[in-house]
C-alpha cells in the first residue's frame, strides 16, 4: 500500500479504513482488524500522552510512536498498511524550509510514508507544495482541525453557506497542491458527500456523514477506552468499563500470603515476557 494507491480504492469503490495506534500493541490489533492505513495522529498526545489539547506533542515524541507502530505492525512488508504520520503543531507552521526538515525527519527516521498536516491557508498550500515536490506525501485535514483548537473549539465546522463555501475552496486548493488525501472531521454530512463526489482524491470523513471515499476513527475512542468521548465517535464497547472491571477482580482476588491455595484455572499460554 502506497499513498497513490488511495486513490485506486476510490476508484473502484473500496472504503478505505483508517484507524489511529500510538505503539506497538495498538498497531498490531488496527492490522489484524484490516486497516489500510494506519495513523499516527497527534492525538496520541491527549490519548496517550495525557496533554489538554494536541499542541504539546513534539516531532521526536511522533517519531518514536510511529517506530513503535512500525514494530508492531506483523504481516510481511508487502501487505502490511500504509503508516501515516501527523506533523505536530508548529512543525510546519514556521515556512516551508522547516516543514520540509520536519517531515524528511520522520520519513527517515520512522517507517512512514508520508504526513499529514492541517488547514488550507495560502502558507500551509505553499508548504503542502514545497513538501510534495520534494516527495514526501501529504494527506489534507480540513473542518474541525484540533491544532486550531484556541480559535475553533472542538465544534462543528462549516455550518453556514459562506464557511461551506471556502471549505470547498480549501479542499480544491489542497488537491490542486498535491495532497493524496483528505480529512474532513466534525463537518455537515452533505458537505462531505459532495466533495467526495467532486474530488479525485479521497475524502476520509470523521463525524462527516457515511457517504465519504473512507472513515478515520481514534482507536481508543472505537473501543471505549477514552476518558473523554467524541460526540460524533460512538464507541463499539465499553472497554474502558471492560478492564477496569477485569483488572478489579484480579487486584479483588489476591490472596494474603499464607492463605491456602486457591483451586487452579486452566490458564491462557504464557505471553512471551514471563
Ligand atoms: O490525530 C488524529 O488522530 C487525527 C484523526 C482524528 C483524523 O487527526
Amino acid at each position: 500500500m502506497r499513498p497513490a494507491d488511495l486513490r485506486i480504492c476510490k476508484q473502484e469503490g473500496r472504503p478505505i479504513a483508517v484507524l489511529t495506534a500510538w505503539d506497538a500493541l495498538s498497531a498490531a490489533l488496527v492490522e489484524a482488524a484490516g486497516a489500510d492505513v494506519v495513523l499516527v495522529g497527534d492525538s496520541l498526545a491527549m490519548v496517550v500522552l495525557g496533554h489538554a489539547t494536541t499542541l504539546p506533542v513534539t516531532l521526536e515524541e511522533m517519531i518514536l510512536h510511529t517506530r513503535a507502530v512500525g514494530r508492531g505492525l506483523q504481516r510481511p512488508a508487502d501487505q502490511r498498511p500504509l503508516i501515516i504520520t501527523d506533523l505536530p503543531f508548529l512543525s510546519y507552521q514556521c515556512g516551508a524550509d522547516d516543514a520540509v526538515a520536519a517531515a524528511g525527519q520522520v520519513l527517515k527516521d520512522s517507517p512512514a510514508a508520508g504526513v499529514k498536516l492541517e488547514g488550507a491557508e495560502p502558507e500551509t498550500l505553499a508548504v503542502v507544495d514545497r513538501l510534495v515536490r520534494s516527495g514526501i506525501p501529504v494527506m489534507g485535514h480540513l473542518g474541525l482541525t484540533p491544532q486550531a483548537v484556541h480559535q475553533l473549539g472542538y465544534r462543528r465546522q462549516a455550518n453556514d453557506p459562506i464557511s461551506q463555501e471556502r471549505l470547498k475552496r480549501q479542499a480544491r486548493d489542497l488537491q490542486a497542491a498535491g495532497c493524496f488525501a483528505l480529512v474532513l472531521e466534525h463537518v455537515p454530512a452533505e458537505l462531505a458527500a459532495g466533495l467526495s463526489t467532486e474530488l479525485a482524491i479521497p475524502v476520509i470523513g470523521i463525524g462527516a456523514g457515511d457517504r465519504c471515499d473512507g472513515q478515520v476513527r481514534v482507536t481508543a475512542d472505537l473501543l471505549g477506552l477514552s476518558a473523554r468521548q467524541p460526540p460524533f465517535c460512538p464507541p463499539l464497547l465499553q472497554g474502558r468499563e471492560l478492564c477496569i472491571d477485569a483488572l478489579r477482580g484480579w487486584v479483588a482476588g489476591l490472596q494474603p500470603q499464607g492463605a491456602p491455595n486457591p483451586p487452579t484455572t486452566p490458564s491462557a499460554p504464557a505471553a512471551p515476557h514471563c
